[in-house]
């Protein structure tokens, strides 16, 4: 077999089955994913960006969602690793008939796959799917509760900047109160010893921030200046209820919370980090998204070699 990677599971042991959240996930585990995803960054690359890794798996996406980035990273990850893969969206299947979740994945099981990704709009649908089959899950987003792959490839993408996030500051400015990003991000960053401060409006700003142990900033003025990254969270307007705006405009929020060329200028040090999809004009200024102080796209490329490292750990790890 090639050597094109020397990856050994011998020198770690790392015991999961499934990855459904980073609140399962040790210090230790997280720094060995973040490990293994730097050999598939390298492969990504090369001129044949590909290892033949799960050639023998069978890997089912089952979005009830939607999504680009982490649909697709996870797509083209398998593929890369020359895994077979199936592609399911509820709007295209026989849910629309009203066949449930359990008979669905049950349905998909009886295929003989080896993994599920599942995105689904309710917290704990991938904790239920694995009672319903045998296959290994990972989370790619259950409501606001977690999306750990997320998390780790924001992770591995600061630690492109500082290799050592311990003590580090970072922000995580936005919608708080919807946002499963924010969650795994807190548990992972703190596991690495880094210092977190979550800025938004106060009607965005659950009490679980400050219980898992983030400080709580209303001023963005203050958080930009103390941080080394700023990582500002998308508005999600569809989650929100009608009549129970958390804030008056869109225009009010982007005067108080949103990121703009003037802070740029204010604040010379902070890298600026989004897990997409931006809204441009909201979060921050559209020149501030494609200003030489976002890393916004490389957290995508990045993505691709987290998941495939992921996929790697949870297939079994076997040596190429
Ligand atoms: N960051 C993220 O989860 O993006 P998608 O919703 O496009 O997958």
């Amino acid at each position: 077999m090639t050597d094109e990677i020397a990856l050994d599971k011998a020198d770690y042991d790392f015991q999961h089955k499934h990855l459904l959240g980073l609140a399962d996930y040790t210090k230790e585990d997280i720094l060995y994913i973040l490990e293994q995803a730097q050999y598939f960054r390298e492969i990504l690359d090369r001129a044949v960006p590909k290892v033949p890794t799960l050639r023998d798996k069978t890997i089912v996406n089952l979005f009830y969602e939607n999504s680009t980035r982490t649909r697709l990273s996870f797509e083209l990850a398998q593929k890369r690793m020359g895994a077979d893969v199936v592609n399911f969206s509820s709007g295209s299947s026989s849910v629309k008939k009203g066949e449930s979740l359990k008979d669905t994945i049950r349905n998909i099981s009886s295929m003989k796959i080896d993994m599920v990704v599942v995105r689904h709009e309710s917290p704990g649908v991938p904790h239920f799917l694995t009672r319903c089959v045998d296959a290994a899950i990972i989370n790619a987003g259950d409501g606001a509760h977690e999306h750990p792959t997320q998390a780790l490839l924001d992770m591995f993408s600061m630690q492109q900047i500082y290799p050592d996030l311990e003590g580090r500051h970072i922000a995580i400015i936005g919608d708080i109160s919807h946002s499963r990003v924010v969650r795994s991000n807190i548990l992972g960053l703190l596991k690495l010893g880094a210092e977190v401060t979550v800025c938004g409006p106060k009607t965005m700003m659950p009490a679980f921030v400050k219980e898992m142990g983030a400080n709580v900033s209303y001023n963005i003025e203050e958080t930009l200046q103390w941080c080394d990254i700023a990582m500002a969270l998308r508005i999600q307007l569809e989650r929100q209820d009608e009549g129970t705006e958390l804030f008056p405009s869109i225009r009010e929020y982007h005067q108080l919370f949103g990121i703009t060329m003037k802070h740029l200028d204010e604040y010379p040090d902070f890298t600026i980090m989004h897990p997409g999809p931006v809204n441009r004009g909201v979060e921050m200024e559209s020149r501030v998204a494609d200003s030489d102080r976002s890393i916004i796209l490389d957290q995508v490329t990045n993505g691709l070699a987290v998941r495939m490292a992921i996929l790697y750990l949870l297939s079994g790890g076997t040596r190429i």
